[in-house]
């Protein structure tokens, strides 16, 4: 697999440090205008459980998932669960053409189109840990032509959804835990992982699990949200991983412009789903233009990346640790 548009390795303490500068973000949306305000009492309570340990997080968050997936497992129309991906220049936001059927989720699916967009998907094994309700295994397994594409999430009800679903030839879903994939060693040419690492318990062994079901030259394709004091840390996990940054990038002020153009669909979507004792802390979750999520991305305490890794041929393919 040849990326397009793939520079040389970057250096990653250079990244680190252009991200550590404290930079004002411009965004026209009520981001700025309103104040963090909304984080609500039950989602303050959630965010404390899970910073508690490794073991309860893990659980939590497949608990968490798993009884959304139930309580949701009619809402055909809703397959993704992640902030999006905006143009900056185009009005709407537009980055790709879509089918009529994926327009109501555009934003969450060009999420999907930026991370997988550089690298050749044609005729290959692609796995998506974390794939959620499968709108975005399903859409990169659409587009990009996989040989076949599996979906692997932890939560069971998200797994009964997807299979009911995404009927597809060569598309299916997994019960697994990205720390303990349900995967054979280097058997996929590349694995996606949007906006799900921060419920793991332990991000170097997801890393670990990565390089393991990766064969060598295979495509790691990530994005998520980090705290600006978690990034150290985040790059250390994977550089001592073994899989080789190819390409950094912060694309925070893309995700803070989907947010504000998706924000009606997100606001309804709460609104007709979930309880109304719950509204608060599903907007805080679901990124709500007001809420603290948006606010923080574009204060730049918490900061979007998207990565492109692989995994190197030979000898160099072992962790720092020689395993
Ligand atoms: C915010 S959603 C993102 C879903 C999907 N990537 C998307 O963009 O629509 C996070 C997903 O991570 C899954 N998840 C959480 N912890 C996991 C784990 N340890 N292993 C596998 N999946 C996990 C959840 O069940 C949930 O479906």
């Amino acid at each position: 697999m040849r990326p397009s548009s793939f520079p040389a390795p970057i250096d990653l303490r250079a990244f680190e440090a252009a991200l550590a500068e404290e930079v004002t973000v411009s965004t026209s949306g009520s981001a700025q205008r309103k104040p963090a305000r909304q984080t609500s009492l039950l989602a303050r309570a959630f965010i404390a459980t899970v910073a508690r340990s490794a073991t309860v997080r893990r659980r939590t968050y497949r608990l968490f998932y798993d009884r959304l997936a139930r309580r949701s497992s009619d809402v055909d129309s809703w397959t993704t669960m992640n902030y999006g991906y905006a143009s900056l220049e185009e009005c709407e936001g537009h980055t790709i053409d879509l089918d009529p059927l994926d327009e109501e989720e555009r934003y969450c699916l060009q999420l999907h189109d930026r991370v997988a967009r550089d690298v050749d998907l044609d005729g290959r094994v692609l796995v998506e840990v974390s794939s959620g309700r499968g709108g975005g295994a399903s859409f990169l397994h659409r587009s990009r032509h996989p040989t076949c594409t599996i979906g692997v999430d932890i939560a069971p009800a998200a797994v009964r959804f997807c299979r009911s679903r995404h009927r597809i030839p060569g598309l299916t879903f997994e019960e697994g835990d990205a720390e303990n994939l349900p995967l054979t060693d280097e058997s996929a040419d590349a694995v996606v992982n949007i906006e799900a690492s921060f419920c793991y318990g332990s991000l170097g062994g997801f890393f670990a699990e990565v390089r393991r079901v990766l064969r060598p030259d295979g495509w790691f394709l990530f994005a998520d949200l980090r705290l600006r004091h978690e990034l150290p840390e985040f790059f250390s996990a994977l550089e001592y991983s073994g899989l080789e940054v190819v390409e950094a990038e912060d694309i925070t002020e893309n995700v803070v412009r989907a947010l504000e153009l998706d924000h009606a669909r997100r606001a309804d979507l709460i609104a007709e789903n979930s309880p109304r004792l719950l509204r608060g802390a599903f907007g805080t979750f679901a990124g709500l233009m007001g809420s603290r999520m948006p606010v923080k991305l574009a204060q730049r305490s918490m900061v979007y990346l998207r990565i492109a890794a692989r995994k190197p041929r030979g000898p160099e393919s072992e962790r720092k640790d020689g395993r």
